[in-house]
């Protein structure tokens, strides 16, 4: 996820606009921050590496002339935040005829660019990104030399090869896009990734993002998914993609102050983060095919792989331990990071495998496992949502997790985003093996497909219900989390959840465990979560159901929706959609226990967003 921005001025400097528009688009990502504007036919580029303020103290982002611009803060996904890898890029000529920032992911890019280089383009980056801008370089070149002239004065050659780039792109994107020899013209396009224009009396506005020209203008339209749009100094035309046809989309007035914009109109980043979850996993289905390969060819070699993480990273390679087992028929061994040099220190060698799961790849408690490790020389994998942490750092491979910033200090959309990731890499690894039929790992990957749609449905039709159900246990002084099989790492994580943000003392536990100490606890009403997937455990599960039942506890299931000898004995439960393969149930199953949380901490007047004591990076051990 990447923030980017654009405007076109009748009067001033478009620099500092720009440069305070990136500063307000700042939480999609601040790992490194470029622009460029035109003047007098000439493109400028000021781009780096650092925060926007780091970048801005070196190189004055303000100082760039012309009153057309664009902009863009990353968020690294291929390629780490170097100059080069920073937007805006260029295509190859010495002076720039144009420029590009983008956000997204083009997946195709590999075959783009390689077809490109044999045609003689010369690329800086390592990102995916750069390549469009050279493919609009080359139709350019290629429409001019053709001399294929336009039927219609419709379309100029600067947007017939905007036009005809964008629709070989496979993926993601939010582009903005400058030509020297157009010098008074941005043109944008969005497919999937996020884009507004902005209309000003005296100016015209393109962002991921509201906030990044609220301040100057509430005029909005909202690009649909498949839009193109040209803007001109005082006007602007909208046209889809595929059809080459004008549409006339009516601008919205937006009455939302800065801060809440912010937050797209939620009230806190958490709820923003959960229900950003379908398009987080969705990036994460678009995860480069060389990473996963590099990681389970590893992971398939090793002696013994570990998995090491902190809190809800934690909570995923639990979850995953039972993927890459029933799967790929691996044993893996999830250790919390603070544990590990304690349990494993002296017996992890150059045969070991660590598996590093780190949203920040920053945790001092995960990177002095990996040292650790590194010292007895095994081999460190690592998953993590921040490209060019420490952990990229250290690890021989590492992959991207594609969730964007997460700003609630609880994390939500970066633990399925996990699941996806790990899901994958159990599918791929089990592949490798050979130990599942093709059938099987046909359905896994279908239905690996569907769980962004799924997540979408279950927030949408079950959003309601959880938050009646905080309603009425809002007093409650302890919660019970239960599930067998892979589902006691979703019950941890619920737990964890609500004891984060709500305060609310809480205990999970295998089901299976319960009857071994916890369920002294139980006393009529005491409230029983119990994550119940239809999988193999379900039976069994039904029995530790009804012992919580016979000594009086308010039980509430996560079940598959119609699942009648479920329904029956609970009394509340929440459905999810059904036909979900077992391995992949913590990602829509953990969805109402997130919003649990978040509706528990309002109910009990907690800032979900800044729960006390807690950080969203622990950097000490
Ligand atoms: C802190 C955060 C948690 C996070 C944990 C591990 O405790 O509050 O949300 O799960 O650190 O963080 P990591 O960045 O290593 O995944």
């Amino acid at each position: 996820m990447c923030g980017i921005f654009g405007c076109i001025l009748r009067k001033g400097d478009a620099a500092p606009i720009i440069h305070a528009a990136l500063k307000r688009l700042e939480y999609r990502g601040y790992d490194s921050v470029g622009e460029a504007t035109i003047e007098e036919g000439k493109i400028h580029v000021k781009k780096d590496a650092g925060s926007i303020d780091e970048v801005h103290q070196i190189r004055n982002l303000d100082n760039l002339p012309g009153r057309i611009g664009i902009g863009h803060t990353r968020w690294a996904t291929h390629g780490a935040p170097t100059q080069a890898n920073a937007h805006p890029h260029v295509g190859c000529l010495e002076q720039p005829e144009i420029a590009v920032v983008h956000n997204g992911i083009i997946e195709n890019y590999a075959e783009l660019k390689k077809e490109l280089e044999d045609s003689g383009h010369i690329f800086r980056s390592k990102t995916d990104s750069e390549v469009i801008a050279h493919l609009i370089e080359d139709t350019l070149t290629n429409i001019r030399r053709e001399k294929i002239k336009s039927k219609s004065t419709v379309h100029s050659d600067f947007e017939r090869a905007v036009l005809s780039a964008v629709q070989r792109f496979q993926g993601s994107y939010a582009i903005a896009v400058l030509s020297a020899k157009e010098p008074d013209t941005i043109i944008c396009a969005r497919h999937e990734s996020p884009l507004v224009l902005g209309i000003a009396d005296d100016a015209l506005y393109l962002a991921s993002d509201i906030p990044a020209f609220l301040p100057l203008t509430n005029r909005v339209i909202y690009l649909e998914s498949g839009e193109l749009a040209v803007l001109k100094s005082n006007t602007f035309k909208v046209t889809k993609i595929a059809s080459r046809s004008e549409v006339f989309p009516e601008p919205k007035i937006i009455d939302w102050a800065p801060e809440m914009a912010e937050k797209q109109g939620y009230p806190h980043f958490m709820l923003k983060e959960i229900i950003e979850q379908p398009s987080c996993i969705r990036n994460t289905l678009r995860l480069q095919d060389k990473y996963l390969e590099l990681i389970t060819t590893f992971m398939d070699r090793a002696r013994e792989v570990i998995m090491v993480a902190c809190g809800t990273s934690y909570h995923a390679c639990l979850a995953a331990s039972y993927m890459f087992s029933k799967l790929s028929f691996l044993a893996t061994h999830p250790v919390i990071a603070s544990e590990f040099v304690e349990q494993h220190g002296k017996s992890v060698n150059i045969d070991s495998t660590i598996l590093t799961v780190s949203q920040s790849g920053e945790t001092a408690d995960t990177l002095a496992a990996v040292e650790t490790a590194r010292q007895r020389a095994a081999t460190i994998l690592g998953l993590t949502n921040v490209v060019g942490s420490t952990l990229t750092r250290v690890s021989r491979v590492y992959i991207g997790q594609q969730s964007g910033p997460e700003i609630g200090v609880a994390a939500t959309k970066t633990f399925t985003s996990q699941l996806s990731v790990l899901s994958q890499l159990a599918i791929r690894l089990a592949k490798k093996r050979g130990k599942v039929s093709q059938e099987e790992i046909d359905l896994l990957e279908d239905n690996i497909e569907r769980i962004p749609d799924i997540v979408e449905n279950i927030i949408e039709t079950q959003h309601k219900k959880v938050e009646n159900l905080a309603k009425k246990h809002k007093d409650k002084q302890c919660f019970f989390f239960l599930g067998r099989g892979i589902s006691y790492a979703t019950a941890l994580e619920g737990r964890l959840k609500l004891m984060e943000i709500a305060y609310v003392p809480s205990i999970a536990f295998p089901a299976g465990e319960s009857k071994h100490g916890p369920i002294s606890l139980i006393q009529p009403g005491f409230p029983v979560f119990f994550i119940c997937p239809p999988d193999d455990t379900r039976k069994t599960l039904i029995g530790n159901i009804m012992e919580m039942k016979a000594r009086g506890a308010s039980v509430i299931a996560i079940c598959e929706e119609g699942d009648e000898n479920i329904i029956d004995l609970v009394d509340d439960y929440i459905e999810i959609t059904k036909g979900i393969p077992e391995v992949l149930s913590p990602i829509p199953y953990v969805i109402p226990l997130q919003l649990f949380a978040y509706h528990m901490a309002l109910e009990r007047g907690c800032d979900p967003d800044k729960p006390r004591n807690l950080a969203k990076s622990v950097t000490v051990k």
